[in-house]
């Protein structure tokens, strides 16, 4: 049974079937095709299409489908083309010829578009929680050590002490752009296109705002041929996602690099590296490379989905079908990294010791110019002064602190004994105390507004995803 095999004389080429046909994936939209056709049932009889009869016994069986797809017993058949034509296959074959007045004025174009909404709602929502929970606990961390120094790096060159707490914090706050991004994304994803029909609306007395509001969709579609061919949402949430796997990328690396045997900032614990078939000594850090590697693919399918939506004419074209893959995979591939990310930065040992002796005095260069700058020196030239102390140092191999105050003074007479306090790590973090910067202080009002950023976002679903 075709739905729309009525014009047709011959059968279909196999192979086009094939072609055709996407439930082997969007099977995964039977939920919310059930959901959006109960609701829709419901608007008909509202409309007087369908008795009160004809109503219980669609909504009926429609949950009788539902109840198959769940306990994973629903007969599909090699005809079934995809999950719409599936279920409503179905249904007729459970309660009979009152299963056809379901479709009336709806086309799977509408009906479609509905679905993937009604789909990713809740599905992002679950992904917007599992960031949340990995917010938290990054917060956890920072709050734990709050006190470690570390070399800061720009171009992967030592640059200016940090505090571990403030490497870690920067992670959270790109998390908490993602988190906003997908909640924003809502407004636009909780549009009903239902009632847009194939492309140029119902002539039904559907009331479609009581409709979208018994879907749980806050607006209808204003244009229905925009309705049926907005996939906005859709490459709006691949952007969201493809970001967001970045920011998990460079964690990743970051932590892939820390953890190496030359750096040692932090160990991986065991749970989350893998062995060498070969080497017998060696622990690698695969899930975090794969965090790194699989952001190829989703970036991938952002830039898929664009570009088969460019060029496209007018309202629905079947290329649309090429939209839900991509939103699956994506959605599978974030729910797996985030939590595992979250474990490891849980279960990270920390080695306050390793990073401290890391540190390179030469990253207190910056201070000693600030200090010429304190003594009236323009900043231009006291980077030039202490370019050359910084050179001096490194021709007699001697740290920069070693440098006798006579050498310094040869350089610019401002320079007075009190240059040497500013030669010290801990001055250097404490003096970038303005809000944002590394010193404890300004770390922990950092923490704090990060802790109110968490009770603002946080929902049953995060409760959740965070194990309360
Ligand atoms: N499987 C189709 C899709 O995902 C459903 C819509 C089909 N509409 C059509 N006019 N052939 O896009």
């Amino acid at each position: 049974m075709k739905l729309w095999g009525g014009r047709f004389e011959k059968s279909t080429d196999e192979l086009v079937h094939r072609y055709n046909a996407s439930i082997d994936f969007d099977r995964r939209l039977y939920a919310a095709d059930i959901q959006g056709s109960q609701a829709y049932a419901r608007a008909l009889a509202d409309a007087g299409i369908l008795t009160q009869e004809e109503l219980m016994a669609i909504l009926d069986g429609l949950a009788r489908v539902q109840l198959e797809f769940d306990e994973q017993r629903f007969p599909f058949d090699p005809a079934d083309e995809d999950i719409h034509s599936a279920v409503e296959r179905r249904l007729h074959q459970l309660i009979g010829p009152v299963a056809g007045k379901l479709h009336t004025g709806r086309s799977r174009n509408d009906q479609v578009a509905t679905d993937m909404r009604l789909f990713m709602l809740p599905e992002v929502e679950g992904l917007h929680a599992h960031i949340v929970a990995l917010q938290a606990v990054i917060v956890d961390r920072a709050v734990q050590h709050i006190d470690l120094i570390m070399p800061g790096y720009t171009h992967l060159q030592q640059a200016q002490p940090v505090l571990w707490s403030h490497w870690l914090m920067s992670y959270f706050w790109m998390l908490a752009r993602d988190s906003e991004r997908l909640e924003d994304w809502r407004r636009r994803a909780a549009v009903s296109p239902l009632g847009a029909g194939a492309l140029a609306g119902t002539p039904l007395e559907l009331d479609r705002a009581a409709l979208a509001a018994d879907l749980g969709l806050d607006s209808i579609s204003a244009n229905s041929l925009d309705a049926v061919s907005d996939r906005d949402f859709v490459v709006e949430f691949l952007f969201c996602a493809a970001l967001l796997q970045v920011h998990l990328s460079r964690l990743a690396e970051d932590l892939i690099i820390f953890s190496s045997r030359e750096f040692g900032y932090v160990r991986i614990d065991e749970a989350y590296a893998t062995g060498s078939s070969l080497m017998p000594q060696k622990m690698n850090p695969d899930p975090l490379e794969l965090a790194r590697g699989k952001t190829g693919r989703i970036l991938g399918h952002l830039v898929g989905l664009l570009t088969t939506l460019k060029g496209l004419p007018s309202a629905y074209n079947k290329d649309m079908q090429e939209d839900k893959e991509p939103v699956f995979d994506a959605l599978d591939t974030l729910n797996l990294t985030l939590p595992i990310l979250a474990g490891i930065v849980r279960t990270l040992k920390v080695d306050g010791d390793r990073m401290a002796s890391a540190l390179d005095e030469g990253t207190l260069a910056t201070e000693l110019a600030d200090y010429l700058v304190r003594q009236g020196v323009p900043f231009r030239q006291s980077h030039a002064i202490v370019g050359q102390a910084v050179r001096r140092a490194a021709e007699q191999d001697v740290p920069l602190w070693a440098l006798s105050l006579e050498t310094l003074q040869a350089l610019h007479p401002a320079f007075g004994p009190d240059a040497y306090q500013v030669l010290d790590f801990w001055e250097a973090v404490e003096a970038k105390s303005a809000p944002g910067g590394t010193a404890t202080r300004a770390v922990q009002g950092q923490i704090e507004k990060a802790q109110d950023w968490l009770q603002e976002h946080s929902t049953e679903s995060t409760d959740k995803a965070m194990g309360f």
